[in-house]
């Protein structure tokens, strides 16, 4: 069992939406149907299904799962007495907020417990639209844990995670990513003494590749650049305590073998990981400089078409060419909803304040962009060919205005004072043409 193996890479398969196939040993895998009546290696079949049967084929996902005991060998979940920090929402507030890198505890804190609420588009008992969380940690988990409200996308900015899940292990590091889909369960092991990131929960369709339109057939994130795992089991009969988040409440159960005891798996319904170094960053060469949304990695679509319910967008290292541009983001206000997080470096929008492990919430129709100082710069500056480097920025961007949760309004981290960067813009207007 090589979970607790930290010296060898781990195995992938590559590839975004492929049907994968893979078995621990030999004859996991029934051939030529999904469901014999006797497997011969005495597993029992069980799918993990993430779209409702119906859907059309393209958006279809699901797994089929050969185990040593099913799923459903379990007692009655109970509420635990510990819940998610943060999960209910705050105030209404139009306001742009912006919040501090946030802290990691002192007290033994795996993965569940170490997740902070930040803000969600709906309640967390309606389980739609998207919701965002920070996870500080610096212990690995001991248990299993599933969510049936979504699917996770885990961006690491500090310390490197194993996520051993039903379907086989994900090794992360910051600068990458990793998606759970909804209901895979999984424990998360820290490879280093801490852990901090960002958290997406993604209520809706899930996460595919953003079509590419005049771009063409390349750029972007390429399919084969992301990783699924291969089928590793752990056939152990110790007791283990598995958690679900069941329309944002954390229930417990006991399990008396391990929940990772899948030998073999057939299917498209998988835990994946990305290089975000891998991602073919695109922009101007001329003047001006594109959308944002050409940094887009990631997108699951909402109910009104072309709107995402959630965008995972990068702002990478990157060379900036374009002439007589203003070249940081221009000021702005979107219908969509937009936070932010920074891995590392500094971001090209803000001088100062935005810091990694820290956060941004700039609603729908929220007035921003640069901050003062970085805008007069960019205005004075001598443009010639510059390298944005050493630094990873990133959005969640949503159609849903992302309402903060009580404890993000309350929480020491809030800035306070974000406004003030915007203060003393100097009036450079000027009635006549410069002759
Ligand atoms: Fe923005």
């Amino acid at each position: 069992m090589p979970v607790h193996s930290h010296d060898e890479p781990l195995t992938y398969q590559p590839g975004f939406g492929n049907h994968f196939s893979s078995e621990a040993l030999p004859g996991a895998l029934p051939q030529g149907q999904n469901s014999p009546q006797r497997h011969p290696l005495g597993l029992y079949a069980e799918l993990l299904s993430g779209t409702a049967f119906t859907v059309p084929r393209s958006e279809a996902r699901r797994t089929w799962l050969y185990r040593i005991r099913p799923s459903a060998a379990h007692p009655r979940y109970e509420r635990l007495p510990r819940q998610i920090v943060g999960l209910e929402q705050g105030p209404v507030t139009p306001n742009r907020l912006r919040w501090n890198a946030f802290e990691i505890p002192d007290a033994p804190t795996d993965f569940i417990d170490g997740l902070i609420a930040l803000a969600s588009t709906h309640a967390a008992e309606q389980a739609e639209g998207v919701s965002v969380h920070v996870y500080c940690a610096n212990t690995s988990m001991q248990r299993a844990f599933f969510n049936a409200d979504g699917e996770w996308l885990v961006v690491p900015q500090q310390g490197r995670l194993r996520i051993v899940t039903e379907l086989g292990l994900l090794d992360i590091e910051p600068q990458e990513i990793a998606v759970l889909p909804r209901g895979m369960k999984f424990r998360v092991h820290l490879l280093d003494a801490t852990a901090r990131g960002y958290l997406c929960e993604n209520h809706g369709c899930a996460l595919r590749l953003p079509d590419l339109g005049p771009i063409g057939s390349n750029g972007l994130a390429n399919p084969r650049d992301f990783l699924a795992p291969v089928a590793c089991f752990d056939d152990r009969d110790a007791p283990i305590e598995l958690v679900q988040k069941f329309l944002g409440e954390l229930w417990s159960t006991q399990l008396e073998h391990s929940p990772f005891d899948v030998v073999g798996w057939h299917g498209n319904n998988v835990p994946y990981k990305y290089d975000l170094r891998r991602f073919n960053t695109l922009g101007t060469v001329s003047f001006d400089h594109p959308d944002p949304s050409i940094f887009t990695v990631l997108t699951a679509p909402g109910a009104v078409h072309g709107q995402a319910n959630v965008d995972f967008v990068i702002f990478p290292p990157r060379w900036m060419v374009a002439e007589n541009t203003f070249r940081p983001p221009w000021f702005h206000r979107n219908l969509m909803n937009e936070f932010m997080g920074l891995i590392e470096g500094v971001y090209d929008a803000k001088a100062e304040g935005f810091m990694p492990g820290g956060a941004s919430l700039h609603n729908c129709m929220s007035a921003h962009g640069p901050d003062n100082a970085t805008a007069q710069k960019a205005i004075a500056a001598e443009l010639k060919p510059h390298k944005i480097d050493n630094t990873l920025a990133f959005m969640f961007e949503t159609g849903k205005v992302l309402r903060p949760s009580r404890h993000a309004l309350a929480c020491e981290q809030l800035q306070v004072d974000y406004d003030a960067c915007w203060d003393g813009m100097a009036r450079i207007f000027n009635k006549e043409l410069p002759r």
